[in-house]
């Protein structure tokens, strides 16, 4: 919810917007476009909404920002009151020498040898659940899929037996479509409650999935405490899911309006992951925030220590300024994934692109090869959200169940 407050003495008035990033203008309706409107106006902006705090507006400053980890803090997780202090992710939340410390355990644990070891896993949770959909010619394809392939994806990463993977579904749902039933103390304890089991077995007898690989690694030469344990996983259960949700959600969408785009990669499935990489760049739906710990002049502004900071990867991505034309789905741009910013920037640029890629190129190869040409059901809408991790929450899909 929204809260006015007084606009600090350093904020020139020219700067000022009321912009609530958990409920743009017509996100509704367009998660990227009631951001993009903040392009028309200067690099960094400072709403009144929320507590009141800094939104970078323009490609430059949003990269510039994100990979300045001297002077911009992570460890508050600010702009949702309470979460940081509740949630103490590890390594997210973390700066400097302790963050290089714990992120090199994650990093190892998540190297590209175990995601491509990993591709039979996908493809098996992602043509199973292709198998009920297929005769149904109809999906809500946000609950029936795009929320079920991330969540089944880390359960196998975590070695979940699969009779124990239902009690995460009600946790996976609140994580991706909060209803507001539960309060994030309650659903932080309820995934370490899920979660804990498996951490202990792991961390007594380790095996090779990915936990015993990661809490095998030592930190800074001894070895994790249960609480560092905890953090981590927490981190890796909130950080998969519903960005991955999220991501598919919106390569579903844009195929389902762009049929040209189905065709031309069930025909040439060798563009798949240049598409995905495409794909990630146009539709990013992460943000995140940061804290200035000492004084940062920028686009002619000060933010003063203390600040909060707004950092949206859509108003890096679909600024003009940074790729031609970027609103344009161009398969053949060339990019490396690291010249967008939807997978973050600099030190704690995410240690799970690899297997989000991996899955994004994965559910194009088996969508696409699995099921006829779709579009939006007619008649019915498709809906997005704002927040920290935008996405669409509905998108009802159709095909020919005949063909
Ligand atoms: C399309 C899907 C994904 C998107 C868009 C995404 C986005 C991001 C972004 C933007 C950051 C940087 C955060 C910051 O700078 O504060 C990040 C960090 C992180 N992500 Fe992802 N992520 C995705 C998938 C995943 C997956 C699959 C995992 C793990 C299973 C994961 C785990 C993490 C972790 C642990 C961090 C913290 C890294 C650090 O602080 O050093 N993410 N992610």
């Amino acid at each position: 919810m929204a809260t006015m407050v007084d606009i600090p003495a350093h904020v020139p008035a020219d700067r000022v917007v009321d912009f609530d990033l958990f409920n743009p203008p017509g996100v509704e309706e367009d998660y990227f476009a009631s951001w993009t409107s903040l392009l028309d106006g200067p690099g960094l902006v400072w709403t009144t909404a929320n507590g009141g705090h800094w939104i970078a507006a323009r490609g430059d400053v949003v990269r510039a920002l994100w990979a300045d980890a001297e002077r911009l803090s992570s460890e508050c997780l600010a702009v949702t009151p309470g979460l940081g202090d509740v949630m103490r992710f590890i390594p997210l939340q973390q700066d400097g020498a302790e963050h290089k410390a714990f992120r090199m355990p994650v990093m190892k644990g998540l190297a590209s040898r175990f995601v491509v070891a990993l591709e039979p896993k996908v493809q098996s949770v992602a043509r199973e659940l292709m198998e009920g959909l297929r005769p149904r010619g109809e999906c809500e394809f946000v609950a029936d899929f795009a929320e079920i392939l991330p969540l089944n994806i880390f359960l196998s990463l975590i070695d979940v037996p699969r009779e124990d993977r239902p009690a995460l579904r009600k946790l996976g749902v609140q994580l991706t479509r909060p209803d507001g039933s539960m309060s994030v103390d309650e659903l932080r304890q309820a995934a370490d409650d899920y979660l804990w089991p498996f951490i202990q077995k792991r961390l007594a007898e380790p095996g090779d999935d990915l936990f015993s690989r990661i809490l095998s690694e030592p930190v800074d030469g001894r070895a994790w405490t249960e609480d560092e344990a905890r953090r981590m996983c927490r981190n890796l259960l909130f950080g998969g899911l519903d960005t991955v949700a999220a991501m598919i959600g919106m390569v579903a969408l844009h195929l389902a309006r762009h049929p040209d785009d189905q065709r031309l990669l069930r025909e040439r499935l060798e563009l798949i992951p240049d598409a995905a990489d495409e794909l990630m760049r146009r539709y990013p739906t992460v943000a995140v925030s940061r804290n200035a710990v000492t004084d940062v002049e920028i686009d002619g502004v000060t933010i003063r220590a203390g600040d909060l900071v707004y950092l949206p990867s859509v108003l890096h991505n679909l600024d003009p300024a940074c790729f031609e034309v970027p609103e344009e789905v161009r398969f053949d741009r060339g990019l490396t994934p690291i010249r967008h910013t939807t997978m973050g920037v600099g030190v704690h640029r995410c240690v799970g692109a690899g297997l989000a890629r991996m899955e994004v190129i994965m559910f194009l190869r088996e969508w696409l090869g699995g099921m006829p040409e779709f579009t939006l059901a007619p008649g019915k809408a498709v809906a997005m959200k704002g927040g920290n991790v935008g996405a669409c929450t509905s998108l009802p899909l159709v095909w020919n169940n005949q063909g």
